[in-house]
């Protein structure tokens, strides 16, 4: 568990059903993520895939957090570590929040957490966002957190039906660490 000052980021529980439906059944929230509009099963599925998703140790693994409000308790959305590259110490992280939340810090607040939790307990050497060039208030989140635009990619991934662009934003451990 990682708590900041407004948010606690914790493992999903089979309770947070509701408040998951919430957001990941919004075509606008989705748009951009790798995963479709999910009807309430499909949630359930997904809720049942990230209880697992608690640790990285090896290539593969992934960290799933939900990211609840202290004050009411309730999952506002959630956040993602990959760990993609063992000889590298690479990996993406990723983030979601439920529109009715948006425009209060809380991503960034977020993401902050996850980065400095990620560096501290894990052994590695740099992390990267990956995203969809349609998306400013994604690319916003990054540069507020204070990483590097490394690449702008022209039509380089088939998403959801069509060619998009992407851009690299990412950062090493030294760099995170002199941030702070
Ligand atoms: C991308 C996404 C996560 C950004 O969410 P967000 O709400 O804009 O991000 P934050 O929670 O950090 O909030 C930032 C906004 O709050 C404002 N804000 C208010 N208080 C703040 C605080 N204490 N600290 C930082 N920002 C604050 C900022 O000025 C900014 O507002 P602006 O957009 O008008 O400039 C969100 O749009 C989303 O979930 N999209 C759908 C999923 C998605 O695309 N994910 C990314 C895939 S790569």
């Amino acid at each position: 568990m990682i708590e900041t000052s407004r948010l606690i980021l914790r493992p999903f529980k089979l309770s947070d059903h509701a408040d998951m439906l919430e957001y990941q059944s919004n075509p606008e929230t989705v748009k951009y993520v790798p995963w479709p509009v999910r009807t309430s099963e499909q949630v359930q599925e997904a809720l049942e895939k990230g209880l697992s998703c608690t640790k990285i140790e090896k290539q593969g693994d992934s960290v799933l957090l939900s990211i609840e409000l202290k004050e009411s308790k309730k999952v506002i959305g959630q956040t993602n570590l990959n760990y993609l590259s063992e000889k590298n110490k690479y990996a993406e992280f990723g983030y979601v929040i439920n529109p009715v939340f948006s425009g209060n810090g809380y991503v960034t607040e977020a993401a902050r957490a996850l980065l400095t939790w990620a560096f501290e307990n894990n052994d590695l050497h740099r992390i990267a966002a990956v995203m969809d060039q349609r998306n400013p208030k994604s690319r916003a989140v990054c540069e507020r957190l204070g990483l590097r635009l490394e690449a702008s990619h022209t039509e380089d991934d088939f998403f959801k039906g069509e060619w998009t662009s992407t851009w690299i934003f990412a950062i090493l451990k030294r760099e995170w660490q002199s941030l702070s």
